[in-house]
């Protein structure tokens, strides 16, 4: 059994993550299993290494409340620096394009993949900081989680009241990164130096509030020290630069948010290179045009994202036009109902599960979809695309329930699930994302 490098500390002082001053038991190396500390006389805080998080929340964790999780960051002494800086390789932001391609920049700053991730601010963070609706409570009565706004530097404040002494106990944490455009919600990172870790608190845009982070995060506890692996920012940023001795340290300066326009055409520093020195060339060079690709190699690009499955290359190594099974072992093969990671409905996998993609050429993701605006009008062009190998015959339903939108027809033929991966713990109960199926057909419960 593999040992826990954890320290535990038991009587909370403070829960600051700079600032912790009480007594440190360490524990053997073999005895692993954390002691509970009865709640009526305070709560217990875990320094977690990043290299044991998984395995303690998902397997060791004793249920119960009051749990405060730390990072145990390493002591490094100087700022980690990387010479493998994005713009070198070819990652350059959607601003290089810009210049050249103003109508294209000018529709996909307004797309989910533009704003997946940011610097925290008083636009990107979505959450209430308002009086009344900055509270998140949990169900025990000791542990609260207030949003601090102080002259515009944004923080998550741990409330830890000590039931013996009536005290209340304050951690703090600064909000860096968010995550998540907000269409379904927003995650948010902080870091300890270079060091990048989950906040505990989310935001759900389906209740409009403060929530528990999705996943093994329970209510009644505070986990500030799951580490943000690269593949993290891999699928939601444009670049990062990390210390491949240490699965969450980052090169702060390097960081590019954000989807850009090279993370689907590929390194872009040779197309603008060669184009500046000849303004008159019409023809692009040195850059991939999706639309050239087959159907696998195109729906490959939104894949190396949309798609679970164990990494066998590096992050930020996928580049479009080449076989991502190389790079990812996509789980393209998904044979149950219940679709696995990331937090997705795992496009790819269930499209290409449906009939219309076996039995015909295949299908392209950016059929429905068009990667440079947001998504208003996917309705209409799902119907489209429909129709296209269906032809306009009419839908059988339509003889029965008479005129149907397209929103009627995409509910029925790919209906909106609750999804059990992305569930997140409340107060009152449990909320399920809810995300398009993406396996066409005709479902038994629309
Ligand atoms: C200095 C001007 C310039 C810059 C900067 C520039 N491009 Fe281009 N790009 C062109 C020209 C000119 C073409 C050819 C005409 C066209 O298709 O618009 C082109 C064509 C393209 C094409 C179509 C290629 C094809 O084979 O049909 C893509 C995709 C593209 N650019 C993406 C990008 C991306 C992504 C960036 C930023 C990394 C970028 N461009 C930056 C000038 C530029
Ligand atoms: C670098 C990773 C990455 C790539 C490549 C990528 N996506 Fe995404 N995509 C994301 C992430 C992350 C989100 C969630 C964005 C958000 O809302 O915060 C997302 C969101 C979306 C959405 C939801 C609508 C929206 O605007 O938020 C659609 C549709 C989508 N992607 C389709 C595609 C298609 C089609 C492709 C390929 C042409 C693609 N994606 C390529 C990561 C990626
Ligand atoms: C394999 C790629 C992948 C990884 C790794 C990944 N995500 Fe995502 N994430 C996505 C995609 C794709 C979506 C969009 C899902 C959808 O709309 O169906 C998404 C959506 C989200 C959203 C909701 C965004 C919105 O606007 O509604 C949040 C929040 C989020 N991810 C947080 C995280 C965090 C935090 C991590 C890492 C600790 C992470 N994700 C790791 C691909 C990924
Ligand atoms: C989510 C992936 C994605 C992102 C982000 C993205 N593109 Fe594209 N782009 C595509 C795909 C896919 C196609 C091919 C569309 C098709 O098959 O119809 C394309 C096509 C193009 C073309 C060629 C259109 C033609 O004439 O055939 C240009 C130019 C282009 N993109 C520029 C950009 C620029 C500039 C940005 C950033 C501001 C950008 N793209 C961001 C996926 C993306
Ligand atoms: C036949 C049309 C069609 C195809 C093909 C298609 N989608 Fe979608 N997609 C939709 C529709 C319709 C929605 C729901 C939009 C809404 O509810 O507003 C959607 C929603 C999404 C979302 C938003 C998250 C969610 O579940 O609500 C993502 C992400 C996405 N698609 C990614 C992809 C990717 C990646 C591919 C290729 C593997 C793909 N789609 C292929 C029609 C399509
Ligand atoms: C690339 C071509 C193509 C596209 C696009 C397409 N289909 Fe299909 N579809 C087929 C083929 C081929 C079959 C299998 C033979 C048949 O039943 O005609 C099929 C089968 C079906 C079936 C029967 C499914 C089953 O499991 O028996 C339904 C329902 C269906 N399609 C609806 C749709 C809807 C709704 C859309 C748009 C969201 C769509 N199709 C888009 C080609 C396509
Ligand atoms: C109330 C649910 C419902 C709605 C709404 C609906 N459908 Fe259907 N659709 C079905 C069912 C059920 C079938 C299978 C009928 C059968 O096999 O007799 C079907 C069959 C189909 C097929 C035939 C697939 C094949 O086997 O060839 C297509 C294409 C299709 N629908 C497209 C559409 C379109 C486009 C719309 C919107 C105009 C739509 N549907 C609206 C339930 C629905």
């Amino acid at each position: 059994m593999k040992s826990l490098r954890l320290q535990l500390l038991v009587g909370v002082g403070v829960v600051a993550a700079a600032s912790l001053a009480a007594i440190w038991l360490r524990l053997p190396p073999d005895e692993v299993q954390p002691v509970t500390v009865p709640l009526e006389s305070s709560a217990t805080v875990l320094r977690v290494g990043a290299e044991d998080w998984a395995d303690l929340v998902t397997t060791r964790m004793p249920s119960g409340d009051n749990w405060v999780l730390l990072p145990a960051t390493p002591a490094t002494a100087e700022e980690f620096r990387s010479d493998q800086q994005g713009e070198q390789r070819g990652f350059v932001s959607a601003e290089s394009c810009r210049e050249c391609h103003e109508s294209y920049y000018e529709t996909w700053q307004h797309t989910g993949h533009a704003k997946s991730s940011s610097a925290a601010d008083s636009h990107s963070i979505l959450g209430s900081f308002a009086d009344g609706r900055s509270t998140l409570r949990t169900g025990s009565e000791q542990l609260q989680f207030h949003m601090r706004n102080r002259d515009e530097k944004y923080a998550q404040v741990v409330e830890l009241l000590d039931s013996e002494t009536g005290q209340t106990h304050t951690g703090e944490f600064a909000f860096d990164i968010v995550l998540g455009s907000g269409r379904h919600g927003q995650s948010y990172l902080w870091f300890d130096r270079d060091y990048l870790y989950q906040m505990h608190v989310s935001y759900l845009s389906e209740t409009d509030s403060w929530v528990n982070s999705p996943g093994p995060y329970s209510d009644g506890t505070a986990d500030f020290s799951r580490p943000v692996p690269p593949r993290c920012l891999d699928c939601h940023a444009t670049w990062a630069a990390w210390d491949s001795e240490q699965m969450n340290r980052f090169d702060r300066d390097s960081l590019l948010l954000g989807i850009s326009c090279v993370r689907c055409h590929g390194p872009g520093h040779e197309h603008i290179r060669l184009h500046r020195s000849r303004p008159d060339a019409t023809e692009g060079m040195r850059i991939i045009n999706p639309a050239t690709l087959s159907i696998e190699r195109r729906n490959e690009i939104c894949a190396q994202c949309h798609s679970a499955g164990e990494l066998l290359g590096r992050p930020f190594e996928y580049r479009p036009g080449t076989a991502l099974q190389e790079w990812l072992e996509a789980d393209l093969d998904v044979s149950n109902e219940e679709n696995a990671d990331p937090h997705s409905a795992n496009q790819l996998a269930r499209l290409m599960r449906s009939r219309c993609y076996t039995d015909s050429d295949g299908i392209a993701c950016v059929s429905c979809h068009d990667p440079h605006s947001s998504d208003v009008a996917v309705l209409e062009s799902t119907v489209a695309t429909c129709a296209e190998c269906h032809g306009q015959l009419p839908c059988p339903e339509q003889s029965r329930t008479g005129k149907l939108t397209p929103r009627d027809c995409v509910d029925c033929h790919m209906p909106p699930r609750r999804d059990a991966q992305v569930e997140i713990q409340t107060e009152s109960g449990r909320i399920q994302a809810l995300l398009r199926d993406h396996l066409i057909g005709v479902h038994s419960q629309p």
